[in-house]
């Protein structure tokens, strides 16, 4: 079975998961290949709720492609469930996210919503956060200084980078990756996240971030994870 599979295994076990909602509840919904696979899955159920909260505007063109209503959050007062990916989870549900640059918006979206699903394939279980660099938002003035700031943390910091054609590469130097946001991201490799409540609140407070993507002090509460004999749905 290749990760496409597993993806999409996974997608369709979070479709039957939020089909246990109740009718007519707004849904929040995350970002990435994961997410589109159960967005894909859910298209043929989209009465079953009121409407929709995206966390990014690639979500939300593809639930509206699928006739999906879409919301300002701003107009929820809050939601049953949240249901995202993630690029790594340790055994505790701390997440690491962001991989797709909509690391904000999902922050804000599950900050409203009462449950976290996170949907993944095994491979992004790790015992200890850190193998994959972390993405940092920041505010595009402010990168010397907050560079400066992660790198005492002991990890190796980039600017992210757009992704630019072989035309590109060869004209002009390669501009920053701009999120939703119009901000750019930092990944910082290399650390070892034991202790991923503190190191949250530790990035949050260096001025100039506007999010980490760490999601620890609010983490998972149920994982559906994907692997060659099915999906597992795990209470955290
Ligand atoms: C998007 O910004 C990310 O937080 C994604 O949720 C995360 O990168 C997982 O994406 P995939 O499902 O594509 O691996």
């Amino acid at each position: 079975m290749n990760q496409d599979q597993l993806k999409q295994m996974v997608g369709e076990a979070a479709r039957d998961e939020v089909l246990k909602l109740p009718t007519g509840q707004i849904l929040g919904v995350g970002t990435g290949s994961t997410v589109n696979y159960f967005i894909d899955a859910l298209a043929g159920h989209k009465d079953h709720f009121a409407g929709t909260v995206s966390s990014s505007n690639a979500t939300t063109e593809r639930l509206l492609k699928h006739g999906f209503k879409v919301l300002d959050p701003n107009d929820v007062v809050s939601l049953p469930a949240y249901v995202d990916g993630a690029d790594e989870i340790d055994p505790a549900g701390h997440m690491m996210k962001g991989g797709g640059g909509a690391l904000t918006r999902e922050k804000i979206i599950a900050s409203m919503a009462k449950q976290f699903i996170c949907i993944c394939d095994s491979s992004k279980q790790v015992p200890v956060l850190g193998n994959f660099a972390l993405p940092v938002e920041i505010i595009p003035l402010a990168k010397g200084i907050v560079t400066r700031e992660l790198e005492k943390l002991g990890g190796k910091v980039s600017l992210r980078l757009a992704k630019t054609t072989r035309a590109d590469l060869n004209q002009t130097p390669s501009a920053a990756f701009v999120t939703d946001n119009g901000a750019w991201i930092l990944d910082v490799a290399g650390l070892q996240i034991t202790d991923p409540i503190t190191m949250e609140a530790q990035i949050d407070q260096i001025a100039g971030v506007i999010t980490v993507g760490l999601f620890a002090k609010e983490k998972a509460n149920i994982l559906l994870v994907s692997n060659a004999s099915g999906v597992d749905r795990i209470v955290l």
